[in-house]
């Protein structure tokens, strides 16, 4: 061995002195702030000790009160697209474990993919093994996307006597339909076009709206949604009718008459059945912008008794493209939904920071001493993970540690 008694001593002492150091700095971007004191970091601390052998399964993240608490039927609606089907398997995987974690015994959240008809023999293929697979597409009857009608088109599939599109006839076979693609700069109003099969009702012939779910939210692929968090935040709607609910997204870029009425931003919202049928009679096209024109809608029915912007609590993540520099919104554990993932493993980072809050919680709540399970309950998992993402290196990033 080359290294003398000594020689080694002092190189240990180096190492645990660099350590200790990085150790400390770690725990000083965790914990930099004056909410959360020694008590609290120290449970923090115990806790991410054990962190590396947790196993989340079969865990029980956040269920409190369950006796007392009423059913909740939601139906999230995660649009997407057939090619997407990597995507879809990651968003599955994540919300089903969320939901069997968090979710009330009586509440039933169903997801749905929501995409257009196939635009190739192939994409009819993979989109029908994946529907015996999983069970879980919405297929509409029109040509796959954005802003051409695609959400009035979902709601009318939660009409009473609704036909699903019935992919594994030999008529689906006969019906590929390429994607459009708008151009904005040439927009014309103009009515819906829908591509119905044999046996299949158009919109107008579904006599009523459904009684499976309570809420429907339409949710973007690029979106994460905190579910418990949502259904908590749901619980007190129940029963209201004309419910539209989201974050107000009145950009400045529109023009002012679409400024005239409130929309919420499209990557998420949530609204109740009775006005999903209601916006799914409305076939005119007016405003190249899904969000907008469903605003629109809502405006134009006169159905705003429980528009309800929760603009506090919705979280964009986004990217500022004059300066190609990332901007990173604060994750919160009091946010309903965080959007404008794009790369999967962002989505995927940021789903994991929200389970890790939840099980930290949940530790928490096995804490008999109200005084330290509350300020056990102050803190929330630490960022690190997020600011190790390749994409944030040069990220401007906050550890936030608001309350709920
Ligand atoms: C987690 O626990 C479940 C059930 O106890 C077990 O089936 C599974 O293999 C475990 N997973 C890991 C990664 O240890
Ligand atoms: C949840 O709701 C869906 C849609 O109505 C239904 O098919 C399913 O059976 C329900 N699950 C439970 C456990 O009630
Ligand atoms: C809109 O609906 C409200 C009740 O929610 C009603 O009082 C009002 O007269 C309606 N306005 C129009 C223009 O129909």
């Amino acid at each position: 061995m080359g290294i003398s008694g000594k020689g080694f001593q002092r190189t240990v002492l180096k190492a645990t002195i660099i350590l200790i150091a990085v150790f400390a700095s770690l725990l000083w971007i965790s914990f930099k702030t004056d909410l959360i004191d020694s008590q609290s970091k120290a449970l923090m601390n115990d806790y991410l000790s054990t962190l590396t052998s947790k196993n989340f399964s079969n865990n029980v993240l956040f269920k409190a009160n369950e006796e007392n608490v009423p059913g909740l039927r939601l139906c999230l609606g995660i649009f997407s697209q057939i090619s997407s089907m990597d995507r879809r398997a990651m968003i599955r995987n994540e919300y089903t474990n969320m939901i069997k974690e968090t979710a009330m015994k009586n509440d039933n959240v169903t997801l749905k993919f929501v995409v257009g008809i196939p635009s190739t023999r192939e994409e009819l293929d993979q989109v029908r093994l994946e529907l015996l697979a999983y069970n879980d597409i919405e297929i509409l009857p029109m040509p796959e996307n954005m802003d051409e009608g695609k959400t009035t088109v979902f709601f009318q599939t939660f009409g009473e006597n609704y036909v699903h599109y019935p992919i594994f006839d030999e008529s689906a076979e006969n019906n590929l339909r390429d994607k459009i693609m708008l151009d904005r700069d040439d927009f014309k109003t103009h009515y819906i076009e829908t591509f119905e099969l044999p046996g299949m009702l158009r919109y107008d012939e579904v006599q009523n709206y459904g009684k499976e779910y309570d809420f429907i939210a339409k949710v973007d692929d690029d979106t994460f949604v905190n579910i418990p968090y949502l259904l908590q935040n749901l619980r007190p709607l129940l029963g209201r009718k004309e419910l539209y609910y989201g974050r107000d997204c009145c950009r400045k870029e529109l023009l002012s008459e679409s400024r005239e009425f409130p929309y919420m931003c499209g990557f998420f919202y949530v609204v109740s059945p009775d006005l999903a049928f209601a916006v799914s009679h409305r076939r005119e096209v007016l405003l190249p912008w899904e969000d907008v024109q469903m605003g629109y809608s809502v405006y134009k029915l006169n159905k705003t008794k429980n528009s309800i912007f929760e603009k506090s609590i919705l979280t964009n993540v986004w990217q500022d493209p004059e300066h190609e520099a990332w901007s990173v919104a604060r994750l919160r554990k009091n946010a309903i939904a965080v959007h404008n993932l794009k790369e999967p493993q962002v989505w995927l980072e940021t789903a994991k920071w929200y389970r890790l809050t939840y099980a930290y919680r949940a530790q928490c709540n096995r804490i008999v001493s109200s005084k330290l399970r509350n300020q056990c309950n102050r803190a929330i998992f630490p960022i690190v993970d997020y600011i190790k993402l390749k994409n944030y290196e040069q990220a401007e990033t906050t550890t936030d540690f608001l309350n709920v």
